[in-house]
């Protein structure tokens, strides 16, 4: 069954043609790649799906469509997002960042607070185990009670991943998640990947990382000036040579 389907979408910004008519389909509990030179619109294509940006073209979501829907709702069908450049709160701590992160919270709602003081209360530590859960699942609670600013850029990477579960997503759009990873950070990345995708997550990942993204995509699109290039199996992209052809031609 098929989780996502983007339909003729664009986007424009004065003459350029950002994104300019993708039409992607994701089926449920796969992963997707996408990769494509610089400026091909891949974080614009996000962007769109993610709702933080409006364009044309349809978007439908678990059968919904969401192109015309704020972020935060688009985030509460189950649809999450990570930044290229991790967005973290940074004067507030890794838990405390967490716990920022569920939708839903009977706590935000002030009225109920004195109706519900209990029932908040009890719903407040059951985050907070969730929290910990999550943050013991990237191997980062030893970070508890650091301040997000404070992190290196990998641990950035992985407290963004750890915000993005948190709000228990369907699906998890993840933009360059190797990008400025050592290695060993990198295959711990692929791992809780995977385990996620067994457990039933859909992903839809940005990497530049060519050999990192074959690795664990089902499927791969390929962008260039805004358009979808080709789409195929990880093997059938690696002897596409017009995807060789579009990585030559954006260098020079
Ligand atoms: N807010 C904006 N205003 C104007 N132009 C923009 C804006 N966002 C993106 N662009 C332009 O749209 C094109 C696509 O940018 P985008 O960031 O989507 O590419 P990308 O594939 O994510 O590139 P990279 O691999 O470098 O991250 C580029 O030419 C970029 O300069
Ligand atoms: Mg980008």
């Amino acid at each position: 069954m098929e989780i996502l389907s983007v339909k003729n979408v664009k986007k424009h910004f004065g003459g350029v043609k950002a994104v300019d008519g993708c039409s992607i389909r994701i089926e449920t509990g796969t992963v997707m790649g996408l990769i494509g030179p610089n400026g091909a619109g891949k974080t614009t294509l996000f962007n769109l799906i993610s709702g933080f940006e409006k364009g044309s073209g349809e978007i439908t979501f678990k059968g919904m469509r969401t192109d015309k829907l704020p972020p935060f709702k688009i985030a509460r069908c189950g649809m999450v997002r990570t930044f290229q450049i991790p967005r973290a709160l940074s004067k507030m701590t890794v838990l405390e960042n967490l716990l920022l992160a569920p939708k839903a919270q009977h706590g935000e709602r002030i009225w109920n607070v004195w109706l519900r003081r209990k029932s908040v209360q009890m719903q407040e530590n059951t985050i907070k185990e969730k929290s910990r859960e999550i943050l013991e699942f990237f191997e980062i609670s030893h970070l508890e009670d650091e301040y997000a600013g404070a992190l290196s850029g990998g641990q950035k990477k992985l407290l963004e991943m750890a915000r993005a579960i948190a709000i228990d997503p369907s699906l998890m759009m993840l933009d360059e998640p190797f990008a400025g990873v050592n290695p060993t950070l990198a295959r711990k990345i692929t791992g809780y990947i995977d385990e996620l995708r067994e457990g039933g997550m859909t992903f839809f990942i940005i990497e530049h990382d060519i050999p990192a993204i074959t690795k664990i995509s089902d499927k791969i699109t390929v962008m260039s000036e805004g358009k979808v290039l080709t789409e195929g199996t990880p093997d059938e992209i690696r002897s596409n040579p017009d995807v060789l052809n579009v990585y030559l031609g954006g260098e020079g």
